[in-house]
């Protein structure tokens, strides 16, 4: 049987913005009842802890604290969130090489404890650390997932919904390669609950739509500079992609979400890790689901993935 099975536990370690939110929104989703919290400053984890565990009450009986590595080994799923953010004048790949030398210190530490779930990478730039993780870990690919543009395609769907004035739910859309600046909205088959996306921009009064989706597009992609700039960081909308994931596999959903994993020929692109829709369930990545685009989407999503197996080549690991 599967560990994820047999453990109602999770653990996050980096307890910072990110760590610190993804374990409150754990708290209320009732997915888990164990959730270790670790992070070189043992104070801040264990204050976090603290903090969070009074809103058990309120939410269901949880049992939330700082621990150790060999706390978090039989965890169903790890998160990590631990490593530097951007500053405003900062891109998520210029954090590589400070959150790859972190990473050394914590993936040997978890693979050390043989554990059996699955490492769910957070930190930026996320799908080289999920790269590097995997490769530090040695841990079967299908159990190494980034949270990739599960983010950028909540934003998406978001600010969809606001421009055609429709639940953002029935907004059926995805951001796929890298989660930064080479990103990819597949706006090709983007549709409303099935209707295409031009005939539902046409239905709300926009007769030339392309423009307008361009540049909702760029300004999802750029989101999270505008957000740091006014707030130092940005952690509510990943603690809910976090909370969605985890939702997935520990109830073996089998939902499509566009996590950050290896590839393997799909659309020529192989060694690298990158977001691409997947089913994603108890034994984390099952399959990738090559959805169909058209020929600037293809020839972007090659680029992107140039960008990041350039980075992840020149890395000693
Ligand atoms: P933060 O600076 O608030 O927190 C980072 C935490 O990591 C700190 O508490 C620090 O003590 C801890 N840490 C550092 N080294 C550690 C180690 N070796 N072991 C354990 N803990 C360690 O940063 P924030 O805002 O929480 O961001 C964390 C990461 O998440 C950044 O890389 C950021 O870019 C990324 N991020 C990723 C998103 C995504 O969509 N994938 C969204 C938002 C942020
Ligand atoms: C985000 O997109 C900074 O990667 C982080 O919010």
């Amino acid at each position: 049987m599967s560990n994820v099975i047999k453990s109602r536990k999770a653990a996050v370690i980096g307890c910072g913005f990110v760590g610190s939110a993804t374990a409150f929104t754990l708290m209320q989703s009732k997915l888990f009842s164990e959730l270790v919290l670790l992070d070189v400053n043992r104070e801040k984890a264990d204050g976090e802890a603290i903090d969070i565990s009074h809103g058990v009450p309120f939410a269901a009986p949880m049992k939330i604290y700082a621990g150790d590595y060999d706390d978090v080994a039989d965890a169903a799923i790890i998160i990590v969130t631990a490593g530097a953010n951007q500053k405003p004048d900062e891109t998520r790949l210029d954090l590589v090489h400070r959150n790859v030398e972190i990473y050394k210190s914590i993936i040997p530490e978890i693979a050390s404890r043989n554990f059996g779930g699955i490492l769910l990478i957070v930190s930026n730039p996320v799908d080289i650390l999920t790269y590097v993780a995997l490769r530090l870990s040695g841990l079967p690919e299908n159990r190494v997932i980034g949270s990739g543009t599960v983010l950028d395609t909540a934003r998406m769907k978001y600010a969809l919904g606001e421009h055609l004035r429709v639940d953002s739910r029935s907004v059926h859309s995805y951001i796929v390669g890298e989660h930064g600046d080479s990103e990819i909205a597949v706006l090709s088959s983007t549709n409303i609950s099935g209707i295409p996306l031009d005939t539902f921009c046409e239905m709300r009064g926009y007769d030339n739509p392309k423009m307008e989706l361009d540049e909702i597009a760029e300004s999802v992609k750029n989101s999270a500079y505008d957000i740091i700039a006014k707030k130092q960081a940005t952690y509510y909308g990943i603690a809910m992609s976090v909370r969605r994931i985890c939702a997935c596999i520990i109830r073996n959903e089998r939902s499509i979400l566009p996590v950050s994993s290896m590839m393997h020929g799909e659309y020529g692109i192989r060694d690298i890790t990158l977001s691409m829709p997947a089913v994603l369930g108890l034994d984390g990545v099952e399959t990738h689901v090559p959805i169909s685009l058209n020929e600037d989407e293809t020839t972007r999503l090659i680029q992107s993935a140039e960008i990041l197996k350039g980075i992840a080549e020149g890395l000693e690991l």
